[in-house]
């Protein structure tokens, strides 16, 4: 299978939509919410087979000091193939500069980020009404 990784492919927001559905905290983002998070989001990385997007996940940073790495998805019936963690290295590659580097995870994907190198964070992450039901 020939996986292509981009930066700059153009990402049509409806594509995007399809595999967010497949997540269980982002499935009722709307095609205008996408839109916006796709334009103010400091890098988006797209993956696809020919024509068909089937991996993606974005960045919220200031490309100094601050990297949040967020959405990572891969269509289900391409899961379990490398192409989560191709997508991940591409961005670890590109973020080599930034100070810190964080996401939020489940418990159960704590082995698979090991696996890219990241550690548990000793701190505490609090949040702010978190708004997700
Ligand atoms: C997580 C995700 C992006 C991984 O993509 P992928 O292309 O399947 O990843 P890889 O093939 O590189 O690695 C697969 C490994 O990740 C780990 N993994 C993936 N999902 C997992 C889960 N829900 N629970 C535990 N481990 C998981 C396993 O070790 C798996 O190895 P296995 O296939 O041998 O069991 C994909 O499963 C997905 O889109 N899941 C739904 C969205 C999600 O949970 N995203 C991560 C948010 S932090």
């Amino acid at each position: 299978m020939n996986i292509n990784y981009s930066f700059e492919r153009p990402l049509a927001p409806q594509d995007v939509r399809r595999l967010l559905k497949q997540t269980g905290w982002a499935g009722k983002r709307d095609i205008s919410g996408i839109e916006t998070m796709l334009e103010n989001s400091f890098l988006t990385i797209g993956a696809w087979d020919d024509e068909r997007l089937i991996g993606f996940a974005r960045v919220l940073s200031d490309g100094v000091y601050r990297a949040l790495i967020d959405d990572l998805v891969v269509d289900e019936s391409y899961r379990g193939k490398g192409i989560g963690t191709e997508i991940m290295k591409h961005l670890l590659a590109r973020l080599e500069q930034v100070e810190e580097i964080f996401l939020r995870t489940g418990k159960e994907m704590i082995l698979f980020y090991e696996r890219l190198g990241f550690t548990l964070n000793r701190g505490t992450t609090m949040d702010w009404e978190f708004k997700l039901d």
